[in-house]
C-alpha cells in the first residue's frame, strides 16, 4: 500500500505531517500507482464523445479538439485545474528567486507536504464553483487527473518532490490546433505533465498535435547559483541587465509566459522561460507567427498574465506597476490600453506564489463576457466601462496557490480563425 503524508489541522510543522492509508480532504486517493482514474469531466457537464478507446485518426481530415488562436474568440472548451494534491515546494534556487522573502520560511519549514488542508479544502470548494459556472455559461470543463506530488523522485541531475495540477496554463499552451507540454523550469514541476498526459492522449486521438519540447536536464547549469535574492531593489537591476535566475544552459519555458493575439505571439524572458526557449519556440512556429519579446519593469518576472493580459482584439490590461518598454508598438497599432486599478486582497491572505495583481488574471468567455474575482469591484467597473459582462467568481484561497481565472485553466478550443491583430 502505498501512503501519502496528509498535512493534518493546518501549518504546524513537519511533524504534523502524518503517514496514514490516503484520504486527503475528502478525497480518496487509491491506486496502484500515484496517478488516479477518475473522469476528466467535471461533474454535471454533458460528456463529448470518448476518444480514449478509439483509433487514432489518420492526420489531416479530422477537425482537431484543440484549436485556440487568442485569448477571445467564443470559448467551447477548457481545463481546469485542481487543488488535490498541491505541494509546498522546497526552497531551491529558482523558488527563492521567483517568491516572496516573505513565504521563504514557509517553504523552508513545510517544502514537500501537501498545503494546509483548510486552506485548500475553501480554494476547492470555489474551484468546484468556478467549473459549475463555465458549464451553464456553456463551456465544456475537463480536469487532469489527481496527483499526489509529494511524492519525492529523482532524475540522474536532481531530486526533487513535486508542485500540483492547479495551473494548466503555466504548462500547457494551445497554438492554432498544436498543445505544447511546455519544458518549465521548476524542478519541482518536471513532472506535472503527468496529470494531463490522459487528456493530451484523447484530444491526440482525436486529431490534434501534440508536442513536447525538449526536456531540460535542470542540473545545477540551468540555475545561476549566485544570483542575489535579498532584495527587491537587486532584481530590480538585475532583471533591467538581463539578468535571470535561469541561466541559457538549455532551452525552458512555461506557457504563461507567452500570450496569443493570432499570428502575433507575445513573451518574456523570465525568470523561468529563457532566451533558448523563446527561439525554440519562434523556430518551432516558424513564419507564420510573428513572436514578439516584451519587457516590463519587473523585478521578478514570471508568467505574463499578471502584467500584460490581451482580453479582446487590440485591448490589452496593463499593470500600472510594471510598465511595458514596448508600449508604443500596441499604441501605433490603435489598440486599447487599459490599465489596471490596484487590487483589492486583503493583506491577511496568503499569496504563497504571487502577488496581488492575480486581480487582472481575468479569463474571457468571448469578446464580451469576462470572468473576474467577485470582491474586485475597481476591475470590475474598468470592464463595465469597457463595455464587458463581468461573471463575479468567488476565487479568494485559489488565489493562495498562485493564480487566478487565467492561470488556473488552459483554453482547448475557442471557435475562431488565424488573423493578425497588429
Ligand atoms: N508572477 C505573477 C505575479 O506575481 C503571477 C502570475 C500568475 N500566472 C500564472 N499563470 N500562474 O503577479
Amino acid at each position: 500500500m502505498i501512503r501519502v503524508r496528509i498535512f493534518r489541522g493546518g501549518c504546524r510543522g513537519r511533524e504534523a505531517a502524518r503517514f496514514t492509508s490516503i484520504q486527503a480532504f475528502g478525497k480518496i486517493f487509491c491506486r496502484t500507482e500515484n496517478v488516479v482514474r477518475k473522469s476528466t469531466f467535471a461533474p454535471g457537464v454533458k460528456k463529448v464523445p470518448d476518444f480514449a478507446e478509439t483509433k487514432v485518426v489518420p492526420g489531416g481530415n479530422q477537425k482537431s479538439p484543440v484549436s485556440s488562436h487568442n485569448e477571445w474568440d467564443p470559448l467551447e472548451e477548457i481545463i481546469v485545474g485542481r487543488v488535490e494534491g498541491a505541494t509546498i515546494p522546497s526552497l531551491t534556487h529558482e523558488v527563492k528567486a521567483n517568491t516572496n522573502h516573505k513565504n521563504w520560511s514557509f517553504f523552508e519549514k513545510y517544502g514537500g507536504q501537501l498545503f494546509p488542508s483548510q486552506h485548500l479544502h475553501k480554494a476547492s470548494g470555489e474551484i468546484e464553483e468556478f467549473c459549475r459556472i463555465l458549464s451553464n455559461e456553456g463551456v465544456i470543463v475537463r480536469r487532469p487527473e489527481i496527483v499526489d506530488f509529494s511524492r519525492e523522485y529523482s532524475t540522474p541531475d536532481f531530486t526533487s518532490t513535486g508542485l500540483y495540477a492547479a495551473m494548466p496554463r503555466d504548462i500547457l499552451l494551445v497554438i492554432g490546433e498544436e498543445i505544447f507540454e511546455c519544458p518549465m523550469a521548476w524542478r519541482s514541476r518536471f513532472f506535472e505533465y503527468r496529470a494531463y498526459r490522459k487528456l493530451l492522449k484523447e484530444y491526440f486521438r482525436a486529431g490534434a498535435k501534440w508536442t513536447s519540447p525538449p526536456k531540460p536536464q535542470m542540473s545545477d547549469e540551468l540555475y545561476d547559483q549566485s544570483y542575489p535574492m535579498t532584495c527587491v531593489e537587486d532584481r530590480h537591476r538585475l532583471a533591467a541587465e538581463g539578468k535571470f535566475v535561469t541561466t541559457e544552459f538549455e532551452p525552458c519555458f512555461d506557457a504563461a509566459d507567452f500570450m496569443r493575439a493570432g499570428r502575433d505571439i507575445f513573451v518574456q524572458r523570465s525568470q523561468v522561460t529563457n532566451m533558448m526557449g523563446i527561439e525554440w519556440m519562434r523556430r518551432h512556429l516558424g513564419p507564420e507567427y510573428n513572436i514578439h519579446v516584451l519587457s516590463f519593469s519587473d523585478p521578478n518576472p514570471m508568467h505574463i498574465d499578471a502584467t500584460f493580459n490581451i482580453i479582446g482584439p487590440g485591448l490589452v490590461i496593463t499593470n500600472p506597476e510594471r510598465p511595458c518598454h514596448q508600449l508604443s508598438m500596441f499604441r501605433n497599432a490603435g489598440w486599447t490600453i487599459a490599465e489596471a486599478p490596484l487590487p483589492t486582497i486583503p493583506d491577511d491572505l496568503p499569496l504563497w506564489m504571487s502577488s496581488k495583481w492575480l486581480s487582472m488574471n481575468v479569463l474571457m468567455l468571448d469578446q464580451k463576457r469576462v470572468v473576474v474575482e467577485k470582491n474586485e469591484t475597481p476591475i470590475i467597473k474598468l470592464f463595465e466601462r469597457l463595455g464587458l459582462t463581468p461573471i463575479k467568481v468567488p476565487m479568494k484561497y485559489a488565489f493562495s496557490l498562485g493564480g487566478g481565472f487565467h492561470c488556473w485553466t488552459c483554453d482547448v478550443r475557442r471557435r475562431g480563425t488565424l488573423e493578425s491583430y497588429m
